[in-house]
């Protein structure tokens, strides 16, 4: 989509949203009879402030609601699972309309999503599948398969695999495993992968055995944290890379974990150039595009945070307003309760050419922030 014309949507959705709203908050008022700021309250719970992703995230999704003319509750929980149960709570005691989730720990928020059941408040999983409770309605997110998917073919690509080049040696890693997503990713770019573990063609150094379906948490960074990730790349170069052998390539989740990586290469002497291991990311995080125009990373999986938050708007409105709301899948995202209906958006794979093209010209990032 052109910048002109993703802004222009946008603000076109903003003001359709806006009229409608005015008007549905104004009948909200005279149903309940009370007008309290809780009559058209929307609660945004995001998980923490010290990723670059949620708090772009969280602002341009709670810009969206309150220039429609909702009043938002918009709160980070420092990746505490407790402090989010709190926020949510005071979010239903204080009359939300509808509760948008992006979770910590996607198992732990059943008891207080029955409240909110109770209290006839609507929930949508933001990003992340919230499990094992019936209390979810929908869940708005990216294919998070295809996100691994584009890594697995990004990295077969790149080294030829397909024209038996090889062999390589990898050293694959996976995201939080409380974070239902994790899975998805891992899956999705080990199917890609797995034939050319299984012929030789990638070499896992550090003898991580994926063959089983819970074995990726063998290789999982719990909080999606950089430095633990970075220990575990200095631990794994360590033991296991030792007379010349050199790492050709790190399967990395997302950019969280990519900068940890990349950190570890750089301290153990790797310098980017034609020996430097191919990284993949996800979430095109500025210090990471830096990374990739540094060619410190090969790739980054960019999912425009700015459309999960428009598609989330027109979900919260179509609830307020008993509007039917839109989905376009009906049948990945089993919670293991039940099917959460769900809005799946596409992930772009960007890489250092087309920084400019797909980061800059969409307006995500401005040339300044790039040094373009
Ligand atoms: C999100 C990713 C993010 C990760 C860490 C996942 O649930 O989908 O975009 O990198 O969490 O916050």
């Amino acid at each position: 989509m052109s910048k002109n014309f993703r802004v222009l949507a946008s603000v076109a959705m903003a003001a359709t949203l806006a009229a409608t709203s005015a008007c549905s908050s104004t009948r909200d008022a005279e149903e309940s009879g009370s007008g309290d700021s809780g009559s058209n309250l929307v609660g945004i719970a995001m998980p923490t402030r010290s990723l670059e992703r949620w708090n772009n995230d969280g602002a341009h999704l709670d810009g969206l609601l309150k220039t429609a003319g909702y009043t938002t509750s918009l709160q980070y929980a420092d990746n505490k699972v407790d402090q989010q149960i709190t926020q949510i709570e005071n979010m239903i005691n204080q009359n939300a309309k509808v509760l948008v989730v992006a979770s910590i720990d996607g198992t732990a928020l059943g008891p207080v999503l029955e409240k909110a059941a109770n209290a006839k408040i609507k929930v949508i999983a933001y990003d992340r599948l919230i499990n094992a409770t019936p209390n979810v309605d929908y869940y708005a997110t990216f294919d998070n398969y295809l996100v691994g998917k584009l890594q697995g073919e990004f990295i077969v690509d790149k080294l030829g695999l397909k024209d038996g080049k090889g062999p390589f040696n990898l050293e694959p890693f996976a995201g939080s495993s409380d974070d239902n997503n994790a899975k998805f990713f891992f899956n999705g770019a080990w199917d890609v992968l797995k034939p050319y573990v299984e012929s030789g063609k990638l070499v896992i150094p550090s003898g991580k055995k994926i063959a089983g379906e819970e074995d990726w948490k063998t290789v999982s960074i719990t909080g999606w944290k950089s430095e633990t990730a970075q220990a575990e790349m200095d631990n794994r170069i360590n033991s296991f890379y030792t007379g010349g052998k050199k790492v050709n390539v790190v399967l990395s989740p997302n950019d969280s974990l990519a900068l940890g990586i990349a950190q570890s290469l750089e301290s153990k002497g790797y310098k980017p150039g034609a020996d430097y291991p191919l990284i993949t990311g996800q979430d095109a995080d500025l210090a990471n595009v830096k990374n990739i125009q540094a060619d410190k990373q090969a790739m980054t999986v960019w999912k425009d945070t700015r459309t999960l938050g428009d598609q989330v708007a027109k979900m919260v409105d179509s609830i307020v307003k008993g509007g039917t709301v839109e989905t376009n899948d009906d049948k990945t995202y089993n919670n293991g309760n039940k099917v959460v209906p769900s809005y799946l958006l596409p992930p772009v794979v960007v890489v250092k050419d087309d920084i400019k093209t797909k980061l800059v010209d969409s307006g995500f990032y401005t040339a300044d922030k790039l040094g373009l």
